[in-house]
């Protein structure tokens, strides 16, 4: 009786199993809308900057709403990392690394704080009011106007102080490159 018990576990086990292996899970194909919504990363060079834009008056507004609590004020330090001044003190004993000293590029700034800020809820704001943010930033940080608009197009136009101060790790491949490994 008892080995009878076991024997039909098994078998249901087997066909319950058996069952499953002809059922792959995959799910459903992935629709160019979910795509999109995943794929938000900003290039360098500005490429996939999304429309929409803001100004610096605007972004002070939501700065002091979402960020100011941990970022501090440009008169005051916060709790998390300072995000203006320290121009020039790079590479000094003073360094101090900002946005505003330290990133090369001005769409870093706009790529980053919509992945990653606030800290709290990541991409909850909408594209103007990010460009609004990095408006304000920038505007703080002495790289732009006040009456200045950021969107796709002005945005990768924009100079930051410290852009040259980095190499490039991955220098172009030399033309000969090929030929030399094929001889
Ligand atoms: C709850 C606290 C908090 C809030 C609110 C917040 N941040 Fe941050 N932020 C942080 C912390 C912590 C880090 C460091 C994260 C890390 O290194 O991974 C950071 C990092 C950053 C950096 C990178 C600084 C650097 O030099 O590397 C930027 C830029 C930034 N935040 C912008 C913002 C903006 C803009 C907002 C508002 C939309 C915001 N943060 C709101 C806590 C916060």
């Amino acid at each position: 009786m008892y080995m009878r018990k076991i024997l039909i576990l098994f078998c249901l086990t087997f066909a319950f199993t058996a069952a499953q292996a002809q059922q792959p899970r995959f799910g459903e194909p992935a629709s160019k809308e979910d795509i999109d919504k995943r794929f938000f990363s900003v290039f360098p060079d500005g490429e996939f900057l999304p429309d929409g834009q803001g100004t610096p008056a605007e972004g002070a507004v939501l700065f002091e709403e979402q960020c100011e609590l941990c970022h501090g004020t440009p008169g005051e330090k916060g709790i998390a990392d300072v995000l203006f001044g320290g121009h020039g003190t790079i590479g000094t004993p003073q360094s101090l690394a900002t946005i505003g000293s330290y990133w090369p590029y001005p769409t870093t700034v706009f790529n980053y704080i919509r992945r990653a800020m606030p800290y709290v809820a990541p991409m909850s704001l909408t594209n103007s009011e990010y460009y609004s943010i990095t408006a304000y930033l920038l505007h703080e940080n002495g790289i732009i106007g006040e009456n200045d608009v950021i969107n796709k197009d002005t945005l990768p136009k924009m100079e930051m102080p410290n852009k040259d101060g980095f190499v490039n790790a991955y220098p172009e491949v030399p033309d000969d490159y090929k030929t030399k490994f094929d001889e």
